[in-house]
């Protein structure tokens, strides 16, 4: 649904260049929630802007839909017209919600509908329309003054689906907002993706929101994506850094000379008597210094990691009878060690 290859964006000032994009190919499929994460100055925004266009990439290319929205971004007037167009199937949430103050809920909502010609009778009927989707009927003679932040949001979000696109963009769309009304808007965008069949691309630096709602996921560092997949994908990805963000267990080894394992599962696999077997067959006391069983992507994942006694070159055995069991084992790096990047089960 949304393909960019080679998506370069280089910023120039007169004394220096600042590459915001280095060459990212994304692909996001249809009907897909699809999540960027990354740190401050990563190039997320810069990402979003250049998929609608509203930045226009240095170089690479950018497909929505099957239209390639690069080659519609000519000088020509007739150029600017068709990219104009093909946006309206690109709807755009904002963190700061970006309403105009002076008009009411209903005319925030109507206001692309203005632009693109559409009679007041009809423009009012979709305005109301979008607004009880969002859960907002009630308010729609309110000025954004009267909202809450998070009334605010939703009608940031009826206004982006006023020109009934295909793919919603939304950069940081909770970061203003407490964590219930954050969960609340969330939920809202997983309605749409699932009763509209809306592919959404969203940029955020919470990993909750990834885990709430995201099939898919990447990470940005320094203008690129360095990691991306399906969540559940990611998880079963040794080495993975999303994965250990998404997901993080806790627990300090308890002294030296011992090694600590990640273990993940999925699904139905329990750990337990996996781990009692484990301690029978080779005579080893297993202590569990963490474990979280949590909800990603619809499905049931647990972690857990345990101690071993011994250095690593001790534990080869045992932890390749956990691989044989079926979990994925991640051993810990040692403190002050490089990350010892064990191969898949
Ligand atoms: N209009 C601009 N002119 C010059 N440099 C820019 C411009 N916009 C962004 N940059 C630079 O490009 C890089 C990427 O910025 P971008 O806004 O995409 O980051 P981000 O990942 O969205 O960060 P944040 O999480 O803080 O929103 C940064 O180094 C930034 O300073
Ligand atoms: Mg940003």
């Amino acid at each position: 649904m949304i393909t960019t290859t080679g998506l370069t964006k280089v910023y120039r000032s007169r004394d220096r260049e600042t590459v915001a994009l280095d060459g990212v190919d994304l692909h996001v499929r249809e009907g897909e929630v699809y999540g960027v994460v990354g740190r401050s100055g990563a190039g997320k925004s810069t990402l979003i802007r250049c998929v609608n266009l509203l930045e226009r990439p240095t170089s690479g290319t950018v497909e929505v839909a099957g239209r390639d929205l690069t080659a519609l971004a000519g000088r020509s007037d007739r150029a600017g017209s068709a990219l104009r167009t093909a946006r309206t199937g690109i709807g755009m949430v904002f963190q700061h919600f970006n309403l105009l103050s002076s008009r009411t809920v209903r005319d925030n909502v109507e206001l692309p509908l203005e632009i693109l010609g559409v009679s007041g009778r009809e423009r009012r009927r979709k305005a109301l329309e979008l607004l009880d989707l969002v859960g907002l009927a009630d308010k729609a003679r309110a000025y954004p003054a009267q909202l809450s932040g998070g009334q605010k949001q939703r009608v940031g979000i009826a206004r982006s689906l006023a020109g009934d696109p295909k793919v919603l963009l939304s950069d940081e769309a909770t970061s203003a907002l407490d964590p219930e009304t954050t969960r609340s808007i969330l939920q809202l965008l997983r309605d749409l993706n699932q009763q509209l069949g809306l592919t959404i691309l969203l940029i955020t630096h919470e990993m909750d929101v990834v885990k709430a709602i995201c099939d898919s996921a990447a990470l940005m560092k320094g203008g690129r994506i360095v990691e991306s997949g399906k969540v559940t994908d990611l998880l079963a990805t040794p080495g993975s850094e999303l994965a250990h963000e998404l997901f993080p267990v806790g627990g300090e080894p308890s002294g030296e000379g011992r090694t600590v394992v990640d273990l993940t599962f999925h699904g139905e696999a329990a750990t337990e008597p996996v781990i009692s077997q484990l301690s029978r067959t080779y005579n080893i006391d297993i202590s569990v210094l963490g474990a979280a069983l949590e909800t990603i992507g619809g499905r049931q994942v647990g972690r857990m990691r345990i101690e071993l006694p011994g250095a690593f070159e001790d534990n080869v055995v045992p932890i390749g009878f956990l691989r044989e069991k079926g979990l994925q084992v991640d051993v810990a790096p040692v403190a002050g060690d490089e990350l010892v990047k064990e191969g898949a089960k």
